[in-house]
């Protein structure tokens, strides 16, 4: 009997593609010298100067993928990228292109690359790529994650390479991704954002100290004590700080923003890694150092929790 597919009568209105216009800098982004210098050399210098590396015949990467934990700052990073390259970002989670309805998911990949074409320089930026493209091997029975994946992989490669859109994605998990996506003119440079060592926590915190009225605040200390403490962990940290003091100022306790705030802050926001994330992650960097490709990848292993 032949198999009856779903008849393609949906019609396709809700969701679009989402620009953004957004209003942030490196300098809103505390510490990771090293990877805001990768950056500006894969992506911000052939979206700024476009006909310099045609003419020269410069590949730039077609597609980075910026990885590591939760909370590192990598929705951050794409977010800044594009305010740095003045391009049109539209920030995609798996529920803005998946669908039940057969052909739609496919169709809005498909508008997607034809939309941020229209728009140049643009950013496309699929966050927890992941979900959109799980390994092959792992789904269990073929769902419509399988020929959305194709589709994103096809209009990837009939993509022409410095035309001022750039393919951004964000992981936690890059050993869960289809290989297929991690070869050579998909996204062929992955960029790693490491948790924050002790001088970069203590850049984060800076950041997230502005223009509140702090008090003989040791940042050093506080970076001391914020081992495993991720970006997201210490804007959470210095946000209940601050409504702690907000609090007692609403309530006429006139005083400044201390240290002892923060001590107590301490107390109820706990970092969101361990040790064994540290390893997870170190193992993933060696192994992608190596090599672009996911043979022999530890497919199975994952951080203690991811996004
Ligand atoms: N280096 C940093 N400097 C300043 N703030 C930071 C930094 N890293 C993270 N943050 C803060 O943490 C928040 C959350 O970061 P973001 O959402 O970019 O993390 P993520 O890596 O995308 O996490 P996930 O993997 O869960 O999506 C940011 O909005 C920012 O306020
Ligand atoms: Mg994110």
């Amino acid at each position: 009997m032949a198999l009856k597919l779903r008849k393609k009568t949906h019609k396709d209105t809700k969701r679009r593609p989402r620009k953004q216009i957004v209003d942030l800098t490196f300098q809103n982004i505390g510490g990771y010298d090293s990877v805001k210098q990768e950056i500006r050399d894969a992506i911000i210098m052939p979206m700024r100067h476009p006909l310099l590396y045609k003419k020269l015949n410069i590949r730039a990467p077609k597609g980075i993928l910026l990885w590591g934990a939760p909370g590192t700052g990598k929705t951050l990073f794409a977010r800044t990228i594009a305010r740095e390259c003045s391009a049109t970002f539209y920030h995609i989670r798996s529920s803005d292109i998946m669908s039940e309805w057969f052909g739609v998911s496919e169709r809005r990949v498909r508008q997607l690359f034809v939309k941020a074409a229209k728009t140049k320089p643009s950013i496309v930026f699929f966050d927890e790529l992941e979900s959109l493209a799980p390994n092959r091997q792992a789904i269990m029975i073929e769902d419509a994650r399988t020929s959305l994946l194709s589709s994103l992989l096809s209009e990837m490669d009939g993509f022409v390479p410095l035309n001022q859109v750039t393919i951004l994605g964000s992981t936690n998990i890059p050993n869960r991704l289809d290989p297929a996506l991690l070869r050579p003119g998909r996204f062929d440079k992955m960029i790693y954002i490491p948790p924050p060592n002790k001088a970069e926590r203590k850049e984060i915190l800076k950041i997230h100290l502005n223009g509140k009225p702090i008090d003989e605040i040791d940042v050093d200390i506080l970076a001391q004590k914020t081992h495993l403490y991720t970006g997201a962990d210490l804007e959470l940290l210095v946000n209940n700080a601050t409504t702690n003091w907000l609090k007692k100022f609403i309530a006429n306790k006139k005083e400044p923003l201390s240290m002892s705030y923060f001590e107590k802050a301490l107390d109820g926001v706990r970092p969101s890694l361990r040790g064994e994330d540290l390893r997870y992650y170190e193992y993933l960097r060696n192994y992608f150092e190596r090599s672009s490709s996911s043979t022999n990848m530890k497919s199975e292993l994952s951080p203690t929790y991811y996004g």
